[in-house]
């Protein structure tokens, strides 16, 4: 009894709400700005799941556009992760690399046919691996019937005007306008290493809000097994700016003891996940993880709560990670269980730094997978990691995940699922949906009082509710004739 007499109570998202505070601060003016890791920040606190209906190169291309960061799944085979960070990686580039080139003495007409089936408008020309021309579609456009005969070298332009690896899109955009150009070329020691066209700089200026490396590419993050070595250096040296660990119980000794192992051999910041105690955060922490992700089956597709009995309902696990991590300046991620913007405000009052988003993003346009229309509506596939679908059906990494092994044409029956597989309405872009998750973030922080993040983990009070107070809190006693964009309703 005493077991049972000493448990202590365990709280989820709608167990509670936030308290409306003495506020000097309007939405449109709060600061979404939060930390990931020890060495990066995003610019709103949204992370997605490491889930193969989730996250890979699109999708994760879309968040750190819109300021958030994707974690790329790892139920594909160590080369196909690597291309999907290289993918992200390489989106972001102002410089394209794989440039398409001529040579001074090409014919007009064959560098026409180089443009029309490269679809360039323009190609830099070289002589014995050196730059020494450029030529472009509107130097040809007159020539090419009148002077079929005339070589690249007679009409190409000599004098070009040329930039550094690491120049800055502003600083490129002035060089372009002042120059009347529209292409850059890229030269390190005479060697031409890319081109840099205004179409990609103004691109680049659309997102202002980007999740961004020090070179100016996206950042992205992607997840590795709890004692996969191999593959976590292989997306370390693909370029990943985050590597997580991803498992379903972290506090598994042989998992906290193999972190360092990871860590010594990565240049990578390492999340590492999940855990659901005080306890198991002062484990991870003495390690030196740069994150800590939270949630024993709080999801979705999550079932392991119910077929193991095992788990700490969501805003107790991350409050109670985040007195230990807080203290030590380590980032919180609370993953799992969020279905509205609400949750994501009471995540940040409990504690957490960041959030991860596994079912509100899947279903959108950038997430894997086709639509399929049912009952005349739309829906994408949505499955845990843990389903019998992912741990079958992709490369090992969902049962990894969950300490189970896939061997030869083992039979299902020899698995134990702790996910379900199913489908989420479609939702639109990745971009309209963090609008309003973000647009009902700031304005919860309007009604805290708090002009930051870090404001809102400190001044964010909680009201406990009834289950009465959560039926008075969604929309009651009317028939919804306009599904919202925030709240949906038709399932
Ligand atoms: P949401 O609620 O955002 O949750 O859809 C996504 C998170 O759920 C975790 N996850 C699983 N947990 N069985 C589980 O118990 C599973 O099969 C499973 N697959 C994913 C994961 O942490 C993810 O970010």
């Amino acid at each position: 009894m005493s077991k049972l007499n000493n448990a202590i109570t365990g709280y989820t998202y709608d167990d509670f709400l936030l308290v409306p505070n003495e506020s000097w601060i309007e939405a449109k003016d709060v600061e979404t700005r939060s930390k990931v890791s020890t060495n990066h920040e995003l610019n709103i606190p949204v992370i997605s799941s490491a889930m193969d209906t989730v996250t890979e190169a699109e999708l994760a291309i879309a968040l750190a556009h819109v300021g958030g960061l994707g974690v790329i799944h790892r139920n594909m085979t160590l080369e196909q992760e690597v291309n999907e960070v290289r993918k992200v990686k390489m989106s972001g580039d102002l410089t394209i690399r794989d440039v398409v080139t001529t040579s001074p003495d090409h014919s007009l007409s064959s560098v026409r046919e180089i443009m029309v089936e490269e679809n360039v408008s323009g190609l830099p020309v070289i002589d014995d691996g050196k730059l020494i021309g450029i030529i472009s579609k509107r130097d040809i456009k007159p020539l090419i019937t009148s002077d079929s005969k005339k070589k690249v070298k007679d009409i190409m332009t000599s004098d070009v005007v040329t930039v550094e690896d690491s120049i800055s899109p502003e600083e490129a955009l002035n060089i372009a306008y002042e120059n009347k150009i529209e292409r850059l070329p890229v030269v390190r020691n005479d060697k031409l290493v890319g081109i840099i066209t205004i179409k990609d700089i103004l691109n680049h200026k659309n997102y202002p809000q980007a999740s961004r490396d020090k070179n100016g590419n996206l950042l992205v993050a992607a997840a590795t097994g709890p004692f996969d070595l191999e593959r976590a250096m292989a997306l370390d040296e693909a370029g990943a700016d985050i590597i997580a660990i991803d498992c379903a119980h972290a506090h598994n000794m042989n998992v906290v003891n193999f972190i360092e192992k990871i860590k010594d051999n990565i240049s990578a910041d390492l999340l590492v996940g999940n855990i659901a105690t005080p306890e198991a955060a002062e484990a991870l922490i003495s390690k030196g993880v740069d994150g800590i992700k939270v949630g024993i089956g709080p999801g979705t597709i999550c079932t392991t709560r119910i077929i193991t009995g095992v788990g700490v309902p969501q805003l107790t696990a991350v409050s109670s990670v985040a007195d230990v991590a807080n203290d030590y300046d380590v980032p919180v991620i609370a993953d799992g269980g969020l279905r509205y913007s609400g949750d994501i405000a009471k995540a940040i009052g409990a504690g957490a730094d960041i959030v991860m988003l596994g079912s509100l993003l899947a279903g959108t346009y950038e997430s894997p997978g086709d639509v399929v229309v049912m009952n005349g509506r739309k829906y994408k596939q949505y499955r845990g990691m843990g389903s019998m679908g992912a741990m079958t059906g992709g490369f090992g990494g969902g049962a990894d995940r969950y300490f189970q092994e896939i061997k030869g044409h083992m039979k299902h029956s020899k698995l134990v699922p702790e996910g379900v597989e199913g489908a989420v309405p479609y939702k639109g872009t990745v971009n309209e949906v963090v609008f309003q998750l973000v647009g009902g973030l700031k304005a919860s922080m309007g009604y805290c009082g708090a002009k930051n993040i870090n404001d809102m983990k400190e001044k964010a009070k909680f009201v406990k509710i009834t289950s009465s107070g959560i039926k008075e809190s969604h929309p009651h006693d009317l028939l919804i004739t306009n599904e919202s964009p925030n709240y949906p309703t038709l399932e």
